[in-house]
């Protein structure tokens, strides 16, 4: 039976609704939740989800801004830059899209977000309290993909994961998200040997390798729940996932289409974090 396709941007909008009227009441309260992105340089795949950002922000009533500096910007005046928006009380989150420019450290510049403010999840406080199984702002496409897979219904406790790559956007929080949610996880990578023989033991595949079709239905477990993380620009300029999304559906029981799965997610639950930063903020 072929797969249900799993609307990320449905879900997505069902909790962008809820978000609205979150804000709304705050806002009554005195209370605005404000975000704050940094972009720096001119690739043009960051500005489009620099874009879905802003535009999300405006549907649930967070107001944000944001900063544009040209590749030449100094990793000093990036520093300067995130130290105002860590004393600007009007400024609940902040987020600096990445890949910075290679003259820039992205771990100098993620260490300089007050932790408080970090909606990326990406601090080594946010990852730690993370790991430790405290409450903490949870990076936005993991947590995006774990709300999609409770969504269909799935028990994920007991379940079997299989979570292709290793990153740390990615792939090891995934990983760690789902096992704290009581799945039985493997993570496989780029030097994993026989990958078919473990992705064929998936109750839940999540594939986040970057790489274009790269999984097929021979990789699939009949009846799994497919995750596809990937976003990949082919050359007839078409967005593909990294999973070949016509076999795969024949076989899974639900699939993320790309795009409008994962993606939508991925911005809903940044709206979530800078909602609850705003929240965390007021009472102090
Ligand atoms: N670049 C690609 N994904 C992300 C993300 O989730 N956050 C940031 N800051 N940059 C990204």
């Amino acid at each position: 039976m072929a797969a249900t396709i799993l609307q990320g941007k449905e879900v997505a909008q069902s909790i962008r609704t809820e978000l609205a009227t979150e804000v709304a009441d705050l806002k009554k309260q005195g209370i605005i939740p404000g975000l704050t992105v940094v972009l720096v340089g001119d690739d043009p795949a960051s500005h489009s989800y620099v874009r879905g950002k802003s535009k999300g922000c405006e549907e649930v009533g967070i107001r944000s801004e944001l900063i544009l500096k040209d590749a030449s910007t100094t990793e000093e005046e990036l520093l300067s830059i995130i130290q105002g928006l860590n004393e600007n009380p009007n400024v609940n989150g902040i987020l600096v899209q990445l890949p910075l420019p290679a003259h820039i450290s992205e771990s100098a510049v993620i260490e300089a977000i007050h932790p408080e403010k970090d909606v990326d999840g990406f601090h080594p406080i946010s990852v730690g309290n993370m790991v430790l199984g405290n409450e903490t702002m949870l990076p936005c496409t993991p947590h995006g993909i774990i709300e999609l897979i409770k969504r269909t219904g799935t028990e994920i406790a007991g379940k079997h994961a299989v979570v292709i790559g290793r990153s740390n956007i990615v792939g090891k929080p995934v990983s760690l998200l789902l096992q704290q949610e009581n799945a039985t996880v493997t993570m496989c990578h780029s030097r994993t040997q026989n990958l078919e023989e473990h992705t064929r033991r998936a109750d839940i595949l999540v594939v986040a390798t970057g790489k274009a079709h790269m999984i097929g239905k021979e990789h699939v477990k009949p009846g799994a729940v497919v995750i596809d993380v990937g976003v990949n620009r082919i050359e007839t300029g078409k967005l593909v996932g990294d999973v070949k999304f016509d076999e795969v559906q024949e076989v899974a029981s639900f699939l993320t289409p790309v795009p409008g799965g994962v993606g939508p997610m991925t911005i809903t639950m940044l709206l979530k974090n800078t909602v609850s930063a705003a929240k965390k903020q007021a009472k102090r």
